[in-house]
């Protein structure tokens, strides 16, 4: 694997329990790198995304995510897998029960930080990195659904991950909020980490137009409207 890959899939199946969802899938993507993994409903991109962070196992093919054999993966490396990853979901998946500042705590906590105030700081640089350094006090119903998004990609950010993981992190938020996660995203991509994101959001992609996969007939391919250096993703 190249020193700056980040995801390398060889002849990868993807399996949901007993069903093909996806064979032959060969891909790589590198450090910088922005792709849309698009398809119509069904055609296995959260299982694809489910699969880059070890909630379903390879059993065909070859996998390496962020210098992890998914393969031969151990249960008990999971967690460090997933401390390399960013994971941003549609619905959010924030904790109601409690503050913006202390779903990020619990988040640091199981991933094995310790001291108080490495944890506060943390906190405040990811909620600053996306424009919610004042509202960490907030519980989640009191934040609007952008912000509540934000939330999320400031909990996915936390341990300085070199993939963020996004399933269709806009599908809940009208065409501006979209467009501000889009950006936020984008500058992450700069910064040198790798985003692959699975969207169904066609005004967005025109407007970031970038390299996209597609799910289609149990393949991914790369799909034709793909901008691979439009806007320079590559970090060069
Ligand atoms: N937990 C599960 N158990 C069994 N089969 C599943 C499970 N989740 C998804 N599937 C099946 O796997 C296939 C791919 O589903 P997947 O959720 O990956 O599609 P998707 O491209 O993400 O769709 P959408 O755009 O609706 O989110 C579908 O046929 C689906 O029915
Ligand atoms: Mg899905």
């Amino acid at each position: 694997m190249a020193l700056d890959t980040i995801i390398e899939l060889n002849n990868l199946s993807v399996y949901q329990r007993n069903i093909l969802v996806l064979s032959e899938v060969t891909l790589s993507i590198g450090k910088g790198e922005f792709v849309y993994l698009i398809g119509k409903t069904g055609t296995g991109k959260s299982s694809l995304l489910k699969t880059l962070y070890a909630d379903l196992p390879v059993k065909e093919g070859e996998a390496e995510v962020v210098g992890y054999n998914l393969k031969t993966i151990k249960l008990r490396e999971v967690p460090y897998l997933r401390r390399k990853l960013g994971i941003v979901f549609q619905d959010f998946q924030l904790l109601n029960d409690r503050s913006v500042n202390d779903n990020l705590m619990f988040v640091l906590k199981a991933t094995g930080w310790d001291d108080k105030t490495t944890m506060d700081e943390r906190i405040k640089d990811v909620l600053d990195k996306v424009g919610l350094g004042t509202k960490g006090f907030k519980m989640p119903h009191q934040l609007s659904g952008g912000e509540q998004q934000r939330v999320s990609i400031a909990r996915a950010l936390l341990n300085d991950p070199e993939l963020i993981l996004a399933d269709e992190p806009t599908g809940n938020l009208d065409p501006e909020t979209s467009d501000g996660i889009m950006s936020l995203l984008f500058d992450i991509s700069h910064s040198g980490r790798a985003v692959l994101m699975a969207t169904h959001n066609y005004a967005l992609m025109e407007k970031y137009p970038t390299r996209t996969l597609k799910c289609e007939a149990g393949r991914v391919s790369t799909a034709e409207n793909s901008a691979n250096h439009a806007i320079g993703i590559n970090g060069i």
